[in-house]
């Protein structure tokens, strides 16, 4: 009798570690999460040690391991997803040398202007990454170090992203991927390798960065003294896997042009696979190499989507009202008719990213009346959310020329129903959630695992096991209303700007 081939997926993410175990039909077996710290020394300083990283991986995987149960001989490979555009530099002993500093560290905000002066301007720095130097990307946080901890940085002979700090202590290689290469700053995406003119400009040795594998490709093999420590079998193949922000939609099987990708997390992730190189002329999207050879992936990021609804329900209720809070909300929106009886709200409470770059950007209301009710402000919450992700999806197409013609939602906001109806009405799009999108860059890195180990032929074949789970059509007589207020709300960031800028220099 044929053995059943199972492929393990760890995601390395901000809060936790999840790994999950499928089988060849897709069919999750075990999963697990284990937590750990966020330490913030300073203002604007996110930083996580890589040690209580290791501790929560090893964790979580023999957790899964033991709650399986299955003959870990069945087992064919690894793979593995993270949080991106993190640094850890390592000595020449493989010794970590500081805190690792995450993605969402803004003190290199000084370097990322530098870096745009040191080659010439935006134009050049798009030419040859692709993508505009965001505050979070690698590439800054190497050249703080360089100033600002020099004593560290002289030290330092290896800069990984977090994933692939793990990725060496499973298998003692130092190796990426290229999806989270393309988000250092430092990665020519066009050509899929390092852009080694911009490293010689910035000042930094190739020799000191890892070496670079398509998604799916082996980059080693499980070491004893690992498979000690988790229970994997010695020898274990471990793919090179993907960033979270990519590899979370290959999960949901957005490798092809035309469907697009939205996550309502805390932040809301717009994103399309592209099948060819596609030029980020304006440099408001992120545009990185995908997980599959050849296939690229369009995304832009818009702050506070999940965040915007979590603040006001902080605002609206008691601290412990209730474990189903979201639900109510739900339902009380549901009370107010599409368009929140003429309220709309600007989601930017943490500033934003895309489809404006503007940390002073900042969240309204517009259009309250005496009349208006609770259930008008949580419906226009949901509303704005939606909005803002779809002029992100403006800029996707206007960048890939491709129209849309179906929406696949996944995260802690495609499990409300309204906010699903809510998106088919304002795209006027089929809007559908599939079988394991709730399990994010764990599932995208067990998938990707199962192409690199055979199990699958390639990334087309392996979606193929998603299921749809739900489908929403679009209401088509809501389809004129929210074309008119989609086009007020355009206007209202580009005409309350100057407002915005003022209050945050008056508060911060
Ligand atoms: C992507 C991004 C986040 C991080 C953390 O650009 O900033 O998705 O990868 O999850």
């Amino acid at each position: 009798m044929k053995r059943k081939k199972y492929v393990l997926g760890v995601d390395l993410g901000t809060s936790s570690c999840k790994s999950i175990l499928i089988d060849e039909t897709g069919q999750i077996i075990a999963d697990s999460s284990v937590g750990y710290p966020v330490y913030m020394p300073h203002a604007n300083w996110v930083e996580q040690d890589p040690a209580d990283w290791e501790q929560a991986v090893t964790l979580s995987i023999r957790q899964v391991l033991n709650k399986s149960n299955i003959d870990t001989e069945q087992l064919v490979g690894m793979g593995l997803s993270g949080q991106m555009h993190g640094l850890v530099a390592l000595d020449i002993q493989g010794k970590v040398l500081r805190p690792a500093i995450l993605w969402n560290d803004q003190r290199s905000a000084e370097q990322c202007q530098r870096i745009v002066e040191m080659v010439g301007g935006k134009e050049n720095l798009l030419k040859m990454i692709n993508n505009d130097m965001l505050p979070g990307y690698t590439a800054s946080k190497i050249l703080w170090l360089a100033e600002n901890e020099p004593y560290i940085f002289d030290k330092a002979c290896m800069f990984l992203n977090p994933k692939d700090y793990i990725r060496y202590k499973l298998t003692g290689n130092f190796a990426t991927d290229v999806s989270d290469a393309s988000g250092t700053g430092l990665f020519d995406v066009r050509r899929r390798c390092w852009n080694e003119k911009l490293l010689s400009i910035l000042g930094i040795q190739k020799e000191f960065l890892p070496k670079c594998f398509e998604s799916t490709e082996i980059t080693g093999y499980i070491t004893n003294a690992a498979s000690e420590c988790t229970g994997l079998p010695k020898g274990l193949p471990v793919v090179a896997g993907g960033g979270d922000a990519v590899i979370q939609t290959t999960g949901t099987g957005l490798v092809q042009e035309g469907v697009l990708g939205i996550i309502i997390g805390t932040a809301g992730i717009v994103a399309m696979g592209l099948n060819s190189y596609k030029f980020n002329r304006r440099g408001a999207l992120q545009i990185f190499c995908n997980n599959y050879p050849g296939t690229w992936h369009a995304m832009g990021v818009t702050l506070s989507a999940g965040a915007s609804l979590e603040w006001l329900k902080n605002v609206l209720y008691e601290q412990n009202f209730s474990s189903n809070v979201y639900k109510d909300m739900d339902k009380l929106a549901a009370d107010s008719p599409a368009g929140s009886n003429g309220l709309i709200f600007l989601p930017y409470l943490f500033g934003e990213r895309c489809p404006y770059a503007d940390p002073s950007a900042r969240g309204t209301f517009i259009g309250l009346t005496y009349k208006h009710q609770k259930s008008d402000i949580i419906r226009a919450v949901l509303e704005g959310v939606v909005f803002s992700l779809k002029q992100v999806a403006e800029l996707i197409t206007e960048c890939s020329n491709v129209p849309i013609s179906e929406v696949r939602t996944s995260g802690g906001g495609s499990k409300s129903e309204l906010w699903r109806q809510i998106q088919a009405d304002v795209f006027q799009l089929p809007v559908v959630t599939v079988s394991g999108g709730e399990h994010g860059g764990a599932f995208g890195a067990a998938l990707i695992a199962g192409i690199g180990c055979g199990i699958w032929p390639d990334v087309f074949e392996a979606v193929k096991i998603l299921k749809i789970e739900t489908e929403t059509l679009p209401d088509k007589k809501n389809k004129e209303l929210y074309d008119s207020l989609f086009e007020v709300y355009k206007n209202l960031y580009l005409i309350n700007k100057p407002a915005f800028n003022r209050l945050a220099n008056l508060f911060g």
